[in-house]
C-alpha cells in the first residue's frame, strides 16, 4: 500500500523548502503526498506569489489561520490541524524550518501517533528569546526523522540526547530550490523595473522582532542606513511587520531624508533571487538569506548577535555583525572599499537534498 505523506507549510520561508521535496516525492509511486498550508502567511505577496514562482501545486488543504499572538496562532493551528489529521490519517507528517506552523503541526502529529519528519533540523542560535529557537528545539525533540543541512546540526542534536540513527545529513532543500530556479530568475526584470544596475546596490531585509519591534533599535538601523544610502542605493522589500512598525513609530520623515533608500512591497521568489544574486552586498536579519548569499557568493552582513547557521560564517560569505549603527556602517564601508568576505558552498548544498531525503524515506518501515 502507498504511504501517505502530508507535507506542511505555513509561512514564506517554508515554501522554497517544501517545493523540491514535493517534486521528488511525486516521482515515486510508493508515496501519496499531499500539501497542507496552515495560512500563517496569507497575503498575495507573502504566500500566493511563491506558489506560482516555485511551481508548487495548490495546497490540498488550506487552514486559513492568519495572524495572531503566538499562543493563539499556535493553538488555532493545532485545533484545525488535528481535525484534518484525524480525517486524513497520514502515515507521516513532514514539517520544515522553524515557524509556528512547524511546532504546532509537529505536536499534533506525535500526539496522534503519526511519524514526524523535520527538514532543516538541528540549527541552534542558543538564543531562547527568539521564537524560532523554541520552535526548533521542541520540534527536534519530538521528531522521528531529523534531516540536517550542516554538520553543526548533528553536534547540537546529539548533545540534546537525540539518537544518532534518527539524524540524516542530507544538505539543504532551500538551496535545491535556489539552484533549480537561478536561470529562470536571471530573466527577471526587477533591476530595470527598480532602475538599478547589477552590482551597484545593496539589498536589505529586516523583520525580526528584536530589530523592528523596539523604536530605539529600529532607529539604530535607520541611522546606519541613512549613512550607507549616501554611498550606494539600498533596496528594501519590506515585510508587513516592519512596515507596520515604521508607521507606528512615525518614521516617515526620517525616510523622506533618505533618497537612496528604496522601499518596495515584498517580492516574489524569482525577482528576489535576481535581486540577491546581483547585489553588491546584503544586509539582513533573515536566517535563509544567510544561506542563499553564501551559495550565490554575495557578501552578507547579518544584523544579529548570533546565527543558527554557523557554516555560512565558517565557510560562506556571512559576517554576523550585531545591530548597532556604528558596526553596520563600519562593516558596510569595508565592503564598499573592496574588502569583502569570500566563501564557498558548504558540503552537500548541491541541489540534491530532496533526493537524499526521499531515499531515506524509501528505506523507512512506516
Ligand atoms: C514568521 C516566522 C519567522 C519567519 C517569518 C518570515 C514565526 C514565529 N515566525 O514571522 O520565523 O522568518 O515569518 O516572514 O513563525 N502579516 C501580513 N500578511 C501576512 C503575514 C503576516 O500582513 O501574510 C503581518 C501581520 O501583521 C502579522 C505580522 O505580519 O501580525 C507578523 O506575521 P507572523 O506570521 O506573526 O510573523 P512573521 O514576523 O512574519
Amino acid at each position: 500500500m502507498n504511504q501517505k505523506i502530508m507535507n506542511v507549510v505555513g509561512a514564506r520561508p517554508n515554501f522554497m523548502k517544501i517545493a523540491p521535496l514535493m517534486a521528488e516525492l511525486k516521482k515515486h509511486s510508493e508515496f501519496d503526498s499531499t500539501l497542507l498550508h496552515t495560512g500563517q502567511h496569507y497575503d498575495e505577496v507573502m504566500s500566493k506569489l511563491f506558489f506560482k514562482d516555485l511551481g508548487l501545486p495548490e495546497p490540498d488543504i488550506y487552514l486559513r489561520i492568519g495572524s495572531a499572538n503566538h499562543g493563539a496562532q499556535t493553538g488555532k493551528i493545532m485545533i484545525e490541524f488535528e481535525t484534518v489529521v484525524e480525517k486524513e490519517k497520514p502515515d507521516m507528517i513532514v514539517v520544515v524550518g522553524d515557524v509556528n506552523s512547524t511546532i504546532a503541526c509537529g505536536l499534533v502529529a506525535v500526539k496522534q501517533g503519526i511519524k514526524l519528519a523535520h527538514v532543516e533540523a538541528g540549527l541552534r542560535s542558543f538564543d531562547r528569546t527568539m521564537p524560532e529557537e523554541i520552535n526548533r528545539l521542541l520540534t527536534d525533540q519530538i521528531s522521528d526523522l531529523l534531516f540536517i543541512t550542516e554538520k553543526s546540526g548533528e553536534e547540537n542534536l546529539l548533545k540534546e540526547g537525540i539518537e544518532k540513527d534518527k539524524i540524516h545529513f542530507v544538505g539543504n532543500v532551500m538551496i535545491d530550490s535556489l539552484l533549480s530556479h537561478l536561470e529562470k530568475a536571471r530573466d527577471s526584470k526587477i533591476l530595470s523595473d527598480l532602475n538599478l544596475k547589477s552590482g551597484e546596490y545593496v539589498t536589505l531585509t529586516l523583520h525580526r522582532p528584536s530589530n523592528v519591534d523596539s523604536k530605539e533599535q529600529f532607529l539604530q538601523i535607520l541611522n546606519a542606513l541613512s549613512e550607507i544610502q549616501k554611498e550606494i542605493p539600498i533596496v528594501f522589500p519590506i515585510h508587513p511587520r516592519s512596515k507596520n512598525r515604521l508607521n507606528q513609530f512615525g518614521f516617515e520623515d526620517k525616510l523622506k531624508e533618505m533618497p537612496g533608500l528604496l522601499i518596495t512591497e515584498p517580492l516574489g521568489y524569482l525577482d528576489f533571487l535576481k535581486l540577491l544574486a546581483e547585489s553588491k552586498f546584503v544586509l539582513t536579519d533573515s536566517g535563509g538569506i544567510q544561506e542563499e548569499t553564501t551559495v550565490l557568493g554575495v557578501p552578507c552582513l547579518t544584523l544579529r548577535d548570533n546565527t543558527e547557521r554557523p557554516v555560512t560564517v565558517t565557510q560562506g560569505t556571512n559576517l554576523v555583525i550585531g545591530n548597532r549603527a556604528g558596526s553596520i556602517i563600519e562593516k558596510s564601508n569595508k565592503i564598499l572599499n573592496g574588502e569583502s568576505k569570500k566563501g564557498r558552498s558548504p558540503d552537500l548544498w548541491d541541489g540534491k537534498a530532496a533526493k537524499r531525503i526521499v531515499q531515506v524515506l524509501l528505506e523507512q518501515n512506516f
